[in-house]
């Protein structure tokens, strides 16, 4: 169908409106015009900047020329972060590229900028080409762009302009490329329809069909460690962070994860003073751990994966073998077999912290009253973490251990190393 895919940025790609309302407000104000509403700073996202600044605030050329000028140093400077990808645009042009298309970004941002952008977005492995205009340019014939961003000899037929504006669709058709218009960004709905582009996606997700590709199947990353060591913090970061590069992202925990798992939460990890908790053998506790990782698999991961998303979940399988088949001794035999359920969903990368035991124990215990489990043996512990480093040395190419010794940020470091890598060998 389309062997060539050009986007628009703005709107299209990514959520900027911020970044752009923001810097046009303060040229605006800087310049002593009265302030517009946020409604009409949303016409300032798409179009060139310089058109806008004269139709919205009665601006002369020279002034709005000055009004450039002080837009680009504000957004230069933080305009350019206030930024983020929309979600599910990474899986759409890593399915684009997997396919075989060039796909390029086609904008009338200065391309300086526009790279800088991409490239913060985690967006630029998937572009073949970015184009833009030229810092020293005002006026951006979109149609220029588009014919630029194609490579020499490329059969118009075969292209597509994928953009939220009137300016893209406009574009798109003096370039002789079709026109696809999303409805999902910052053009009115009369806006596009007094244009007729020659397609419509309403959302992200029909673009897939639009351009030819299927929406590829998820990714299930998981994250251990000993009590203490760090990872949901790390998880949680990790979620922001692929959230700002344009993936959709579910993230969950065990035991629990859904309503009747968290149940089952409640009762294997009652407090070591429970008295309802007391005597439950190494089986049951193994059991219910079981349990609620075969409803969680069923009623959230499964369904996430399915539909394209990354499963970010606070252990999963590999504590029931280290926990329970090596710390309480029950055999990671036994503990595969009560666990057969869940592995129709097993972890693609399994982010392993280490850290050492007591002093994670430390970290762990003096957020609160110790747990049961918690509360064991030091023996017990030493067990556990033998048993997670034989795993990372059994399976490295899905288990990555990484170093949790050091501040937050420094093992986000590793934490974004070791999924940036994952995102890109994996296909
Ligand atoms: P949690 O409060 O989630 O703490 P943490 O931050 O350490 O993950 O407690 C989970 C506890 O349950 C933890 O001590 C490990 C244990 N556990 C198992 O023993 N087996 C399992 O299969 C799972 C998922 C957890």
């Amino acid at each position: 169908m389309f062997d060539y895919v050009l986007f628009d940025l703005d709107g299209t790609l990514t959520r900027s409106g911020d970044g752009i309302k923001k810097s046009a407000a303060h040229a605006i104000a800087h310049l002593g015009y009265p302030p517009l509403t946020d409604e009409q700073l949303d016409t300032f996202v798409g179009p060139p900047l310089l058109e806008s600044f004269m139709a919205m605030c009665g601006m002369d050329e020279h002034t709005a020329l000055q009004a450039v000028e002080v837009y680009r140093e504000r957004f230069g400077r933080v305009g350019w972060r206030e930024n983020a990808v929309y979600a599910g645009i990474a899986p759409l042009l890593k399915a684009l590229r997997a396919a075989g298309k060039f796909v390029a970004l086609a904008t009338a941002k200065p391309e300086v900028l526009a790279r800088r952008i991409v490239e913060h977005f985690g967006l630029a492995p998937y572009l073949s080409a970015v184009v833009g205009i030229s810092m020293t340019e005002h006026h951006a014939d979109k149609a220029a762009i588009i014919q630029k961003a194609l490579p020499a000899g490329a059969d118009r037929r075969r292209a597509v302009m994928v953009g939220d504006r009137k300016f893209d669709v406009l574009g798109a058709r003096e370039a002789g490329v079709t026109a696809l218009a999303v409805g999902y960004g910052y053009g009115s709905r009369e806006e596009l329809e007094a244009c007729a582009p020659d397609l419509f996606a309403p959302d992200v997700a029909s673009l897939f069909p639009l351009l030819g590709v299927a929406r590829p199947r998820g990714a299930f990353i998981t994250f251990e460690g000993t009590d203490g060591c760090g990872k949901s913090t790390q998880m949680a970061l990790a979620g922001d962070w692929l959230e700002a590069r344009g993936w959709e992202v579910v993230r969950t925990r065990e035991p629990g994860g859904c309503q009747l798992s968290e149940r089952i939460r409640a009762l294997v990890l009652a407090d070591a003073r429970d008295e309802n908790a007391r005597g439950m053998t190494a089986e049951c506790e193994a059991l219910l751990f079981a349990a609620s990782r075969a409803q969680h698999v069923h009623d959230v991961i499964l369904p996430a994966l399915e539909a394209g998303k990354i499963v970010l979940c606070d252990r999963f399988l590999d504590s029931s073998i280290v926990y329970q088949g090596f710390g309480r001794e029950l055999g990671e035999d036994f503990i595969r077999q009560i666990n057969a359920p869940a592995r129709k969903a097993c972890p693609d990368l399994t982010l392993l912290y280490e850290i050492d035991e007591r002093e994670a124990l430390g970290r762990a215990t003096r957020e609160g009253r110790p747990d049961r489990i918690e509360a064991e043996q030091d023996a017990y512990f030493a067990r556990v973490r033998r048993a997670y480093e034989a795993l990372a040395a059994a399976q490295p190419q899905r288990v990555r251990a990484l170093d949790a010794a050091g501040s937050i940020e420094d093992v986000f470091s590793r934490t974004r190393r070791a999924v940036a890598d994952f995102l890109t060998t994996k296909e």
